[in-house]
């Protein structure tokens, strides 16, 4: 009889592992195909802060993801003579004046607070298939992709989600967007 208890204890203890797995958002087989579709992606390319090295700019993957950091202060963007050159990045490749004020580069880890911990798959995908923060706030702003990578499948797009989970979560409070500058004092800058 204690065997039976046992054995059944045991059964519901992995049958509660397994779906807390389920719920922590998928299989390792999600994660795997979450790093390629993120490497393919290029987030890297503005998520993870680049620092100089002595090859060149590289990014900083002991900051994997992480975003904007929330410690590099920058003075205001330089204003933009009217003409063909548009928008200005920081070297970190996470913050980016244009016509839209400045964005920064979101933190994707799961930081509870700071990343993307407490997004549900769902908040993820309607995020990147709209174009409006968490799914249904204000607009996502340039430079992020998000028509093109809202355009993968929904199979992918938890793939991604699975492996943003399960990176390291970074604590790193990316500053808010800033609004552009009012036309006023665009045109004296410019002057
Ligand atoms: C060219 C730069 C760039 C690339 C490449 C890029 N992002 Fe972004 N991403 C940004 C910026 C900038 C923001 C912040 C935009 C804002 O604050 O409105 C952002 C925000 C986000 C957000 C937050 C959306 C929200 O609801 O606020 C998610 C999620 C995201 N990116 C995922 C990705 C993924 C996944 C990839 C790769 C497939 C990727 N990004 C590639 C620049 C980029």
């Amino acid at each position: 009889m204690r065997r039976i208890v046992l054995a059944l204890c045991a059964g519901f203890v992995l049958l509660a592992l397994w779906a807390l797995r389920a719920h922590a958002g998928g299989s390792q087989e999600a994660v795997e195909r979450g790093a390629y579709l993120v490497s393919i992606g290029s987030c890297n390319d503005c998520h993870t802060p680049w620092t100089l090295t002595d090859k060149g700019p590289a990014p900083d993957f002991s900051r994997l993801l992480s975003g904007h950091p929330e410690g590099m202060r920058l003075p205001p963007p330089p204003a933009m003579a009217p003409g063909p050159w548009g928008f200005i990045g920081a070297l970190s490749m996470t913050a980016w004046a244009g016509p839209w004020g400045v964005s920064f580069t979101s933190n994707l880890t799961p930081d509870p607070e700071t990343g993307i911990g407490a997004w549900s798959e769902d908040t993820f995908i309607r995020a990147l298939r709209t174009g409006k923060h968490l799914g249904g706030g204000r607009d996502i702003l340039p430079p992020m992709p998000w028509e093109w990578v809202g355009k993968m499948t929904d199979e992918d797009l938890k793939a991604v989600f699975a492996y943003l989970k399960s990176i390291k979560p970074i604590r790193n409070r990316v500053p808010d967007p800033l609004p552009p500058a009012p036309p006023a004092a665009a045109a004296k800058s410019a002057s």
